[in-house]
């Protein structure tokens, strides 16, 4: 595995990874690498036939009262677990090599990035789509890889994609849980016994919405608001949003006709925890 942390560098390697037209498939992170990513991983293995991965703790993507100072940095621990899994490039870039000082040019998917997470965390998807056009343009991957866990995320890239014409094909690949479904995330390192505890409540909302859903309940508001509802009164647990959305807008839906998205994320202490499931109708 080839570690890049210079532009000039990780070009070089792609270009050389991508030569006589094999295809290159990226894998972008901040690093603190767990099963989820090694599926992303796993998946680009599988279907192309060079992988680079990036480990990037993107400072633009927080806000100012956000985690960035102590999101984890095991880069060790992350290095080796790529190596194990046999990707050819780690690109590594510093916040000044991505950033170059006086940048002053930014890229917004305007309209989804004030849905979901990004109404909780304003700015946040402008640093998502900005680092992410970047990676892009730097690694010119065939195929990138993402978590639908960031299913909000997940849907800006690609409309990203679609609208700024990058030939790249964007995969999303499911959930990984824990053995007690929580959705892994390496906020979850965050939590106390207890808070790992109280985190299951996301899943078991989800669920209460699946079960309304199966029990034949189309009205979304009325599912949301029968699950809210149930939401336990924990003060130490706060709900941030529970929607149920077009998977592509982002837009809340009123009747659940074909494919919707439930997604929530929560307060548990400090710690914000997201997740989702699609609802097919
Ligand atoms: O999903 C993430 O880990 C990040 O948002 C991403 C896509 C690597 C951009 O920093």
């Amino acid at each position: 595995m080839r570690i890049c942390s210079s532009i000039a560098e990780v070009r070089a390697a792609c270009l050389a990874a991508r030569a006589g037209g094999k295809t290159l498939g990226l894998v972008p992170t901040m690093g603190a690498l767990h099963e989820g990513h090694l599926s992303l991983v796993r998946a680009a293995k599988a279907k192309c036939e060079a992988v680079a991965a990036s480990i990037f703790v993107n400072p633009t993507q927080f806000g100012p009262t956000e985690d960035l100072a102590k999101y984890p940095r095991p880069f060790e621990r992350d290095c080796s677990m790529l190596q194990n899994e046999g990707i050819e490039i780690l690109f590594t870039p510093s916040a000044a090599e991505i950033y170059p000082p006086a940048s002053v040019t930014w890229v917004t998917v305007e309209g989804l990035s004030d849905k979901l997470d990004g109404r909780s965390r304003p700015g946040h998807f402008r640093g998502v789509t900005t680092v992410v056009a970047k990676l892009f343009n730097i690694v010119e991957p065939q195929v990138a890889f993402f978590g639908q866990k960031d299913a909000a995320q997940l849907a800006i890239i690609r409309r990203l994609v679609r609208d700024l014409h990058f030939p790249i094909q964007i995969v999303a690949c499911p959930i990984v849980r824990e053995a007690d479904s929580l959705a892994m995330s390496s906020r979850n390192a965050y939590l106390n016994k207890n808070e790992r505890a109280r985190a299951l409540v996301l899943q078991k909302t989800l669920q209460r919405a699946e079960e309304q859903f199966r029990a034949g309940e189309r009205n979304a508001v009325k599912i949301i608001s029968a699950v809210k509802a149930t939401f336990p009164s924990d003060p130490h647990v706060r709900l941030d949003y529970l929607e149920i959305v077009d998977p592509e807008t982002l837009e809340p839906i009123e009747t659940i006709s074909s494919t919707a998205l439930v997604a929530i994320a929560a307060f548990v202490g400090t710690t914000r925890l997201i997740d989702n499931v699609f609802l097919q109708a």
